[in-house]
């Protein structure tokens, strides 16, 4: 991966590439700027000219639905100009690279983009060819990372158990080793001070140790569940998988799919959590995605006031 500062010598940022490396109080920075947005975030009016004049434009190379469209929003919110660049009718199938692409928008004036790409790094790739002044945004590339989906479901802890993350035993679930969201929140957590983070997975679906740093990993889903404030439960990406990881859907859902039973082991007031889209019936039972625990819309709801505290960070900067 390119090496770019995402913060400037002040500690602004100029990126957001990743939350590895981003300490706490820039997190709960961005998080205290999302919670002051979120009125704003739905009701869609009041914030209309604050960034005006700046335009945001969508550069996705991989099939989105929320955070390609809580983007829009949120740039609409603040009032910018919205590109929804369109990579399948682009000339990127004519050859023309990433790079030369973003750099023909930047030219026509694109301020901030916000780029999805299938390889590990490619978006600090291209923050690293783009010319000063222009923000870009990771919305996931990869397995690597997906910073604004790691702080709004911080962000959805936080509303729901408190800033103290100290205090929270959370667990992440499924397959760890193809998510970027893991990732992500394996960084915000472990910046947050989260007292326990726990794992659980398929060994073969775990990714390796470096990556679960000062995680408890468990391959026993009852076990791992027992107690816990919060449950994570991640998508099995079969779109990244090669074929035989999971021999069947069924056999999985039995050893780490998310039930009703399950969920009656983790603290009463437990969360569950999932960035969506759901397998339902595979990681996660209908009943419990659609139960009094589960906070799936709200952290789709929470994404557009995050997604506008972080490009109203950037072009503050
Ligand atoms: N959580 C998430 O990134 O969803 P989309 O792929 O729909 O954007």
């Amino acid at each position: 991966m390119s090496h770019v500062p995402q913060q400037a010598p002040d500690g602004g940022l100029r990126h957001l590439l990743s939350l590895d490396g981003l300490p706490a109080s820039v997190l709960h920075d961005l998080l205290d700027r999302a919670q002051v947005l979120l009125p704003d975030a739905h009701a869609g009016t009041a914030l209309r000219g604050r960034r005006a004049g700046r335009t945001m434009c969508t550069l996705f190379f991989e099939t989105s639905t929320r955070t390609r469209s809580s983007f829009q929003l949120a740039a609409t919110r603040l009032g910018m100009d919205v590109l929804n660049f369109d990579v399948g009718s682009s000339s990127t199938r004519k050859g023309e690279s990433a790079l030369d692409t973003l750099r023909t928008l930047e030219a026509m004036g694109v301020d901030v983009f916000v780029v999805r790409h299938a390889d590990d790094g490619a978006v600090a790739q291209l923050a690293a060819g783009a010319a000063p002044g222009t923000h870009l945004i990771n919305a996931g590339d990869g397995r690597a990372s997906h910073p604004t989906q790691g702080l709004l479901d911080m962000l959805t802890l936080r509303q729901r158990k408190g800033r103290d993350f100290s205090r929270l035993t959370v667990l992440i679930a499924g397959d760890l080793k193809h998510s970027r969201v893991a990732r992500s929140d394996l960084h915000a957590l472990r910046a947050l001070g989260c007292g326990e983070i726990r794992v659980c997975g398929p060994a073969n679906l775990l990714p390796g140790e470096e990556v679960l740093r000062g995680c408890r990993v468990f391959g026993d889903f009852d076990q791992a569940i027992a107690g816990v404030d919060a449950a994570i439960m991640l998508r099995l990406q079969r779109e990244r998988m090669d074929e035989g990881l999971v021999p069947s859907m069924e056999g999985y859902y039995r050893d780490f799919g998310l039930s009703p039973e399950r969920l009656a082991l983790a603290a009463p007031d437990a969360l569950v959590m999932h960035p969506g889209p759901m397998n339902r019936g595979v990681e996660i039972d209908g009943a419990v995605a659609d139960g009094p625990q589960s906070v799936v819309l709200a952290q789709v709801a929470n994404g557009v006031a995050v997604r506008m505290a972080v490009m109203d960070a950037l072009l503050a900067g």
